[in-house]
């Protein structure tokens, strides 16, 4: 269904429920029939009855998402609020829940729920799942019942996710899920029997999307049974984590994939390098030291967050301790110190090594990376101007160099 039909739908809903109706969303009459709704909560007590009359959940997130005292949690597609509601008891008076929705009518039953509960550390978003209202890093879990499935840009969904989690944040949402590919007929069936069907994922290509947005530790749990290879499911992840949890080490031949789609990820960015597709491994490895490759991996889970490595800049006997690096850092791990984690460890291991200089050069507008370059001793030799086209645009690259105070002095 298109984005704007299925506002349309939900907002026909919800000015019903703003009426006083208990509302469905399939030809079913509840939960135990096959149609969502509140029969698929453990304990809902402190929800107003409005709340619980316009729930079109098919699960319980809240359930499962281990919210703690003074966190911060976003609803995606918070319709009648009651998940919204529920978590804001369990985040407290020092935390904040945040409902996001496309319907108006939608958040205007929400907000009258909520003044209802007499919850004041809740706030209702107008917008959408696939563009969030909330700057990055800025939640500590992102939960959602029954509404990513509707998504027409599931990708963007996922990625908006992990954008607004903070480094270990969980994501914890309900939704329905297909065990593989369901043939149309039986899928038009479901669709009518529960509802939620028509755009659902099947539980590997759920997996693929959430391991593509870089989420880690990720665990989908069929719930209920709805025929047809039609589940409601629990899926649980999380945004690799930094810190305690940080580990650097020397790049492996397992991190092959991951390296180059951080590579890729960086360069997609258009402020990484002049290069806009990652080479294959074999070209990887060709031209960069072998005992200077490092990677900064999530301790709990092995996922790759960032990467180092360099290459000779001559192969003459003079310069045979100066060297040309690069540092990499997922985006979505970004200004969280695991690049300068990263470019500390490797400008060790080089001093190690016997590196007495390091080059690198940035583009003027990574004002992150030159920051964190300057930060670690780097200083800048030049501007080369105008050196190459990038994108159909002649671009300048500052020459940035580090010199040993240990090695070769
Ligand atoms: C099946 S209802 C679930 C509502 C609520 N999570 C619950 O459990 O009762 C789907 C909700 O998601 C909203 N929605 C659907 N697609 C959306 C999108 N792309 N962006 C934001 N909200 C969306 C609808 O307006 C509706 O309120």
């Amino acid at each position: 269904m298109a984005h704007d039909e299925v506002v349309k739908r939900y907002s026909g809903l919800a000015r019903a429920a703003l009426t006083g109706k208990v509302i469905v969303d399939c030809e079913a009459d509840d939960f135990d029939q096959g149609c969502f709704g509140t029969a698929g909560y453990g304990d809902t007590s402190g929800v107003p009855e409005g709340a619980l009359r316009a729930s079109l959940g098919c699960g319980d997130p809240v359930a499962v998402a281990e919210l703690r005292s003074g966190e911060t949690v976003l609803d995606l597609g918070s319709g009648g609020g009651i998940d919204v509601l529920l978590s804001a008891r369990r985040v407290g008076p020092c935390g904040k829940v945040y409902g996001l929705d496309a319907s108006p009518d939608m958040l205007e039953l929400a907000r009258a729920n909520a003044a209802q509960a007499g919850a004041t550390n809740v706030e209702f978003l107008h917008g959408t799942i696939e563009a969030v209202p909330l700057p990055g890093h800025s939640v500590d879990a992102v939960i959602s019942n029954c509404v990513i499935n509707l998504s027409d840009d599931k990708p963007a969904v996922l990625a908006e996710a992990f954008r607004v989690l903070r480094p270990g944040g969980r994501f914890g949402v309900s939704d329905v899920v297909t065990d593989g590919p369901v043939d149309p007929v039986r899928r038009a069936a479901a669709e009518q029997r529960v509802g939620c069907v028509a755009g659902s994922l099947t539980i590997d290509e759920y997996r693929d999307l959430l391991r593509a947005a870089g989420f880690v530790g990720i665990s989908i749990r069929r719930t209920a049974d709805h025929g047809d290879g039609v589940h409601s499911a629990i899926v649980q992840a999380r945004k690799p984590s930094i810190g305690p949890g940080l580990e650097i080490r020397p790049m492996r031949e397992v991190d092959a994939a991951q390296v180059l789609a951080i590579y890729q990820a960086g360069l997609d960015t258009g402020q990484a390098s002049f290069e806009t597709v990652a080479p294959s491994w074999e070209g990887f490895t060709a031209g960069r030291l072998p005992h200077l490759r490092y990677v900064a991996v999530d301790t709990e889970t092995n996922e790759v967050v960032g990467w180092a490595a360099a290459s000779l800049v001559s192969t003459r006997p003079a310069y045979a301790g100066v060297i040309e690096h690069s540092v990499y850092v997922h985006p979505g791990c970004q200004a969280h110190g695991i690049g300068r984690a990263l470019l500390t460890a490797f400008i060790a291991a080089g001093e190690d090594a016997g590196i007495w200089t390091i080059q690198t050069g940035i583009f003027p507008e990574n004002t992150a990376s030159l920051t964190l370059h300057q930060a670690l001793g780097f200083r800048v030799l030049g501007t080369r101007e105008r050196v190459g086209c990038h994108h159909g645009v002649w671009r300048d690259v500052l020459l940035m160099e580090r010199r040993s105070t240990v090695v070769g002095t």
